[in-house]
């Protein structure tokens, strides 16, 4: 990776795909249709979070050091023992056939080509386990709503655990669905189209909730996973009840207060993960960014603490760095790749992605994720 700066930007000038998250955006909307587009970039309500994850990346701006000699230098992290050429990993993102029909099994293989760490959703199109047969020997790990039923939920633990994931993110902020305008201008919902609910239809303790299998009545395996998803009783109860469970390291996603993560990391979770769901969840919440500082300090230097909600280049990602996260997530870019490319098109945007973290290190004068602290941000 760190001869070929100029290698790089030769082959982004001869290659036909899009270039910057404005042509991405354009090419995944004439790709796959204005309604899958509305559900993937669209957010909660007036999606505010939405534009203000961005700003909140705008509003910081980076101050390099000048003189430094690049020519050894060292993008990769090592985050709760999964190794990463490059300090992101892909989000956990459900619903992957609504961009292309291969969905998460096609992510699955450029993650594996780019050795990009993958998190699967516990909506995804396909079941970890056919998505874990895709990825090989590269590392996955699984994302975990924590329904409202208990032996739904071991289940698929159990499952993550058999399949080799090699870490659990427990995602918090969603004891419900937001309020999307855009998908209810649309009278757009994915779940009900059946996409999404693999990891239940295949689950066997789910499976045994329903009166007719899911291959016979589909649309009563979507209602009853619609009734299964709310949890607004979950609390920190719960929590202690899946550490105890989990037996890898456990992540929880969607924390925005340092008081919060600073519990989490008592209750024994191994990391948290900075994040607004990418604006889904509630409008007028604040951006991600925002709030990184404040959870680093409660947490201290020692807890794993990544974010995401806003990524959109290595600048970003940089920025986020510098700012206290030990790594970052990668959300809807790639799923723009997959629309408009499949596997190859996810591929290129990691890619893209890689070379431009790698030519930031080279312009701020750091060789490690390391050397990167609050200095290098105005
Ligand atoms: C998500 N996200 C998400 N998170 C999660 O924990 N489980 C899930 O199933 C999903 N599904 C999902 C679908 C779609 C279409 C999107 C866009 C997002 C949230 C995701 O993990 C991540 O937090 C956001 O994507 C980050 O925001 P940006 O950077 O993509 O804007």
């Amino acid at each position: 990776m760190n001869d070929d700066v100029p290698t790089e930007k030769d082959a982004q000038l001869r290659s036909q795909w899009p270039v910057g998250i404005q042509e991405w955006e354009n090419a995944a909307t004439a790709a796959i249709g204005t309604n899958a587009f509305g559900w993937i970039a669209g957010g909660a309500a007036e999606e505010s979070t939405i534009r203000w994850n961005i700003a909140a990346f705008e509003r910081r701006r980076l101050r390099p050091r000048v003189l430094v000699d690049t020519s050894a230098r060292d993008v990769s992290v090592e985050i709760a023992g999964t190794s990463s050429p490059a300090p992101f990993f892909l989000a956990p993102i459900g619903g992957q056939s609504v961009a292309h029909p291969d969905g998460e099994m096609a992510v699955a293989r450029a993650a594996r080509s780019q050795d990009i760490p993958f998190i699967i959703s516990t909506a995804a199109s396909y079941s970890m386990e056919e998505i874990a047969k895709e990825a090989g020997s590269s590392p996955y790990w699984y994302q975990l709503y924590c329904v409202n039923d208990r032996e739904v939920v071991s289940s698929l633990i159990r499952r993550a655990e058999d399949c080799g994931c090699k870490a659990i993110v427990l995602t918090v902020d969603s004891p419900e669905v937001g309020w999307r305008d855009r998908d209810l201008r649309n009278g757009y919902t994915p779940f009900v189209q059946d996409e999404g609910l693999r990891q239940y239809t295949t689950d066997p303790v789910f499976r045994s909730r329903l009166s007719a299998s899911p291959e016979d009545d589909p649309q009563g395996a979507a209602t009853a996973m619609m009734r299964m998803f709310p949890n607004v009783s979950l609390s920190w109860d719960d929590l202690d009840w899946l550490r105890e469970r989990i037996e890898m390291p456990l992540f929880m996603k969607g924390v925005l207060r340092g008081e919060d993560a600073c519990r989490a990391v008592e209750a024994g979770v191994n990391g948290v993960i900075v994040s607004n769901h990418g604006g889904r969840q509630l409008d007028g919440e604040v951006a991600s960014l925002d709030v990184l500082p404040e959870v680093r300090s409660a947490v201290g230097r020692d807890a794993i603490v990544l974010l995401d909600s806003g990524i959109r280049r290595g600048s970003d990602v940089v920025k986020a760095l510098a700012l206290g996260a030990n790594a970052v997530l990668l959300g809807r870019p790639y799923v723009y790749g997959l629309a408009v490319g499949g596997q190859r098109g996810v591929e290129h945007v990691i890619h893209t992605l890689k070379a431009e973290i790698d030519l930031a290190f080279v312009l701020l004068g750091v060789t490690s994720v390391s050397d990167l602290d609050e200095s290098f941000i105005v």
